[in-house]
């Protein structure tokens, strides 16, 4: 059996619809989206309150995914508004160790875990066992090694445990809740994906990072995060099937992490209540991992922004009442610098400014809508 190291997510026929249609219709058409807001928080929202001072007394986190700890976004915002942080990248196993052949290089990653510490954040490991992305989420030459193995499974196994051993013992003490296993399934579909891992571990890969990890390290928190973009739909129910089973199985599990990337729709939040709630009752932390709305879902609201902010607010406040939700990360710090904007697919929505604070790091009503949340 020749295992192929995972394509990048193999984008459907239907999302390069929509890019064409937007290329068509959408960019040449498009206007800006009026801002209609005040580039100061409305006073209020907040009572006075940062986005961390609320947070903290409701004892959940606020986080930010940090890419470059050094930008001034980082360096201005992050200290006031959130106390928790996750690597953007810097902690992907393709990030630490380009091949298995060379060697781990955590100096990115210790300064951006340096910094969230000496704000007193809480720092997130993101990803220990991610198959996407080959060279960024895994090391390039791991496809490569296996194939040349004589007993593919017991290589795997080996790099597995040497992987998830050497990481968590790196950030013993500095890390402490961690993304083991990210994206088990297809981006776009409703199965697990053809990762290295699930190529030649099956589903096994699951359960065996898991354990991995609790034996590296038995005081942080263990979590399986997906990106689910519509709550009843096969893969959402897939997914809450394999939950159910490997919580069946006993596998060492705390926490589900949704990361709540919000590009082409908005899931309905009957159906996220619904959700969050089996997550709950099955005895799971859950945490909004990477959350980001597109404002370019809001454009037909008559206030686009305010409609981003409403939207934060309610989907926010959804996860909070399931009474397991701990943390809201955002995935990222302000517009100027998201990763929606480098997608193809939403290059026609450009703009995408989907966080809490706009290019020139001014507050947006979206800062206000999570405060309202977090305050309720
Ligand atoms: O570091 C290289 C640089 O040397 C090179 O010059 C440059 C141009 O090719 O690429 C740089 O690597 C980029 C890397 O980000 C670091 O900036 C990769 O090409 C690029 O694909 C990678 O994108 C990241 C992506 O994960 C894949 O790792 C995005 O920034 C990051 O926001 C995104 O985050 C993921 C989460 O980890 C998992 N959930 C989905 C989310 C969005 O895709």
């Amino acid at each position: 059996m020749t295992i192929r190291a995972t394509q990048n997510p193999k984008v459907p026929f239907s999302m390069f619809a929509l890019t064409v249609k937007n290329f068509m219709v959408g960019a040449f058409k498009k206007k800006p989206i009026p801002k209609l807001y005040k580039t100061a928080i409305s006073e209020k929202a907040t009572g006075g309150l940062t986005l961390k001072e609320a947070a903290q007394k409701r004892g959940v986190f606020i986080g930010a995914a940090i890419g470059d700890v050094d930008s001034p976004a980082v360096q201005e915002l992050f200290p006031n508004h959130f106390n928790s942080a996750t690597a953007e990248n810097a902690m992907k196993w393709g990030e630490l160790r380009k091949s298995l052949a060379g060697s781990y290089d955590f100096s990115k990653a210790d300064a951006i875990v340096d910094y969230a510490l000496s704000h007193h954040a809480r720092m997130r490991g993101h990803t220990l066992v991610w198959g996407k992305f080959p060279g960024h989420g895994s090391p390039k030459d791991i496809a490569e090694v296996l194939n040349k193995a004589e007993d593919p499974r017991k290589m795997l196994m080996a790099i597995l445990e040497e992987h998830i051993f050497t990481v968590m013992e790196h950030f013993k003490g500095r890390v402490l809740t961690w993304d083991v296993v990210n994206e088990p399934f297809e981006l776009f579909g409703a199965n697990v994906d053809q990762s290295v891992f699930h190529q030649v571990l099956g589903l096994d890969f699951i359960p065996l990072a898991f354990s991995l990890a609790r034996q590296a390290d038995p005081n942080v928190k263990l979590f399986l995060n997906e990106t689910i973009y519509n709550y009843s739909d096969k893969k959402a129910a897939n997914f809450l099937k394999l939950i159910r089973d490997l919580r069946a199985q006993n596998v060492p599990i705390d926490g589900i992490g949704l990361q709540s990337h919000m590009m082409t729709e908005l899931p309905s939040l009957p159906e996220f209540r619904n959700y969050t709630k089996q997550l709950a009752e099955l005895g799971f932390e859950i945490e909004l991992t990477e959350l980001d709305a597109s404002i370019s879902l809001f454009r037909k609201e008559k206030n686009p922004y305010q409609a981003q902010s409403d939207f934060y607010r309610e989907y926010i406040g959804a996860c909070l009442e399931s009474g397991a939700c701990k943390g809201i990360t955002f995935w990222g710090m302000y517009d100027r610098d998201n990763w929606m904007d480098q997608l193809p697919p939403l290059i026609p929505f450009r703009p995408n400014n989907p966080l809490l604070f706009d290019e020139d790091m001014f507050w947006k009503p979206a800062y206000d809508g999570v405060l309202e949340a977090l305050r309720k």
